[in-house]
């Protein structure tokens, strides 16, 4: 009986040295070790066995020792494993071990608002557009005054436009034609310009409207430059977005740099123009502004009126991508959830 508990102690005393001696070359090892000591035929396990046949007046000695093994065991191993992670690998291979199976990279896809703005900007490039860009930061001339907005228009209110630093000439653009303003007074006719870009406006976040989102604007002066170039330039957009058979219809509008203005609708894609809740029933679809250049606008910018005319359009881009993605509410173009952006993985 001696004989064995002598053996007992001895046998605890060795594997609580080589716990403590434990160096893993690779992080590998330090699986295997653990099996080796804790696993269901492991050393400190069958210890444990050992422990059921000792006198009742030893128990207490060897349960402590052997609860002692089994921790001192237990936290070895996290220890190791902690460093082991800290390192990307174990001691001198920082590689680990090379045979096992490699984690997949998750690729990232683009973002649908960006999807759309490059469909749209191809479609017009078609056309014979270029693209043109200009500062988020501008001044009252270029967004308003050029323009034609009257001084007491309320687009100027400060509910709508954040002005910077409480100077009223300096403001973040609430539309990207300021940029058509900059391209106008930088190129002569004839000018065929696309004009993406974000957009800022004072108003409450909700399911369909954001302080900050994405336009396009078009906008084509040259001689001779008609309404009915504005329509087909239009209906050729429409089906090339929504399909062939997508058709437009136009209603009188107003804004301050277009006379007549129109505002554009599609008909609806997801009903076939039947009629359905996200078209509320009309079978159409408002997607943009258009109109053609007021006089006073070209000549603000140095355009000779007399000589030139051309029209101009503008549309929101999350709008559009809500229509053709099915979109309901537009604040998940800003949430950047991964779930949300990956259904996009696929698109055009
Ligand atoms: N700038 C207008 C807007 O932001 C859109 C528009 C552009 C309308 C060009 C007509 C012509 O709402």
């Amino acid at each position: 009986m001696n004989d064995k508990v002598n053996e007992l102690r001895g046998k605890i005393n060795e594997l609580l040295e080589r716990v403590e001696a434990f160096k893993p070359k690779v992080a590998a090892e330090i699986e295997d070790f653990r099996i080796r000591m804790l696993g269901k035929k492991g050393e400190v396990t069958a210890l444990m066995e050992d422990f059921k046949s000792i006198a009742p007046e030893l128990k207490r000695e060897f349960g402590q020792k052997l609860n002692n093994l089994k921790n001192r065991t237990l936290e070895q191993i996290n220890k190791l494993r902690e460093e082991a992670e800290a390192q990307g690998g174990a001691g001198e291979n920082r590689i680990g071990d090379m045979s096992r199976p490699g984690s997949a990279e998750q690729l990232g896809s683009r973002h649908p608002l960006s999807l759309v703005t490059n469909q749209i900007v191809e479609v017009f490039s078609r056309l014979g557009y270029t693209v043109a860009e200009g500062p988020e930061i501008e001044n009252d001339w270029h967004v308003f005054s050029a323009l034609n907005f009257p001084p007491e228009h309320p687009a100027r209110d400060m509910q709508d436009t954040f002005f910077v630093e409480k100077n009223p000439d300096i403001l973040l653009r609430t539309h990207t034609s300021s940029i058509q303003v900059r391209v106008m007074e930088h190129q002569k006719p004839p000018i065929r310009v696309i004009c993406p870009g974000r957009v800022f406006r004072n108003e409450a976040i909700s399911y369909r409207a954001h302080c900050i989102f994405h336009q396009i604007e078009g906008l084509y002066i040259d001689e001779g430059v008609s309404f009915a170039d504005l329509k087909q330039s239009i209906l050729y957009f429409a089906k090339e977005i929504f399909g062939e058979g997508a058709t437009i219809r136009m209603r009188p509008s107003y804004f301050p740099f277009t006379e007549p203005s129109a505002e554009v609708d599609v008909s609806c894609n997801l009903c076939g123009g039947k009629g359905c809740n996200v078209c509320k029933g009309t079978g159409w679809l408002e997607i943009m502004g258009c109109g053609m250049v007021d006089p006073n606008v070209l000549e603000n910018c140095g355009i000779d009126s007399k000589r030139y005319s051309g029209f101009a359009f503008g549309m929101g881009v999350e709008r559009i991508a809500m229509l053709k993605y099915g979109v309901k509410d537009l604040r998940l173009y800003f949430e950047n959830d991964v779930r949300f952006l990956h259904q996009f993985d696929s698109a055009l």
